[in-house]
């Protein structure tokens, strides 16, 4: 309760400040605080709701909630959410940066009651980190080693009952311990264009950007399906507007700005594009392995996994087999290529 006026203060002070529109800008997040501003995951949204009351009504905190799904369709912004209605506090931090299990004692014991502890990239905890973790989850304790050697004593320290928010894009890496020490699971999917154009539209006025119906569109059916690619194209957008056009944006306007950046009808931008191109130039179409083709296109594979394989799955434009990845028809279309003859093993 007490963070949610907080932060609508917060917001009344800045939006009547006309001064500082660069910071609302540069600082100002885009981020919906509340679940009422969450757009779209009906699914997800619905289920959340009703732990949210539900535990609320109970005065207990939230069992630990995973969140998974590929990066900017709203996991972090989730976890904010999930503070912010339960008006408790969150500390965030995220795999890679817990190096030791001891860099995790000063923030569990600093929880209080009902605080949220948001791991991002939770499938990147180091394993001595994740197992001093479980009894953390399980029983709210842990355990500290004192003094080496034989005078090496174990002493339990009770932490407050906290709920763990995770997020990865990677739920299948997750070991089944730490997994199955969530009591919630939740999928962000990518969004439909429909509720694109809600969060384009919501996030031009949260920057005082003036943006006619249709162009909201053109850039929304462009964003592969993603939040945070549509913010950063109103962005460009805008930019274009500015320098090319008088400052307002018009379907012409978007149409020019986002071929000169590269995306095209169906939202495809660079990297998606040539993982299909390698893929038909190199691999005849497939079926080909994520190392390989990553390899072949200097790119890491987690790239590939997190950030193409998914769109593209999702686009029908690639299909998972038993050896590999394959185009399909649709990609053969879609980027007018011609069919080659399976390369003829060699031996
Ligand atoms: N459901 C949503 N409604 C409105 N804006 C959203 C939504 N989901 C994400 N966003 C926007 O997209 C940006 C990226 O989302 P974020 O939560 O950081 O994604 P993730 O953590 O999954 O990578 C946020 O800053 C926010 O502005
Ligand atoms: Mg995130």
């Amino acid at each position: 309760m007490r963070k949610k006026d907080k932060n609508k203060d917060k917001r009344e002070k800045i939006v009547q400040d006309k001064e500082t529109e660069e910071d609302i800008i540069l600082n100002m997040s885009l981020r919906p605080t509340k679940i009422k501003e969450f757009i779209g995951q009906k699914g997800t949204v619905e289920n959340l709701k009703i732990s949210l009351e539900a535990a609320k009504k109970r005065k207990e905190p939230l069992e630990h909630i995973l969140l998974s799904g590929p990066p900017g369709l709203g996991k972090t912004s989730l976890a904010h959410v999930i503070a912010n209605e339960m008006g408790v506090s969150i500390t965030a931090t995220s795999g890679p940066a817990i190096e030791r299990a001891g860099d995790l004692i000063g923030i569990l014991t600093n929880l209080s009651e009902g605080d949220i502890l948001f791991i991002d990239e939770i499938h990147r905890l180091t394993k001595v980190v994740e197992e001093f973790m479980y009894p953390a989850m399980e029983n709210f304790q842990i355990d500290f080693v004192i003094d080496k050697g034989p005078y090496a004593k174990t002493i339990k320290f009770n932490l407050k009952r906290f709920t763990l928010v995770g997020a990865t894009t990677r739920a299948g890496l997750l070991t089944a311990p730490l997994r199955g020490r969530f009591g919630m699971f939740y999928y962000v999917d990518f969004y439909d264009t429909g509720d694109l154009v809600k969060i384009v539209r919501r996030s031009a006025k949260i920057l005082g950007i003036s943006m006619d119906k249709e162009s909201a569109e053109e850039i929304a059916r462009r964003s592969r399906g993603t939040p945070r690619v549509v913010n950063r194209l109103l962005r460009r957008v805008r930019d274009w507007s500015e320098v090319k056009g008088d400052g307002t944006i018009t379907k012409d306007i978007s149409v020019r700005a986002l071929k000169n950046h590269g995306v095209d009808e169906l939202g495809l931008d660079f990297i998606d594009r040539k993982v299909i191109h390698v893929m038909h130039s190199s691999y005849s179409g497939g079926p080909v392995g994520i190392e390989a083709l990553a390899a072949t296109m200097n790119e890491e594979p987690d790239t590939i996994v997190d950030i193409v394989e998914p769109f593209l799955l999702k686009k029908g434009l690639i299909k998972r087999t038993p050896r590999g990845r394959q185009l399909t028809e649709l990609a053969y279309t879609h980027l007018a290529l011609k069919k080659t003859e399976p390369q003829k093993e060699l031996f």
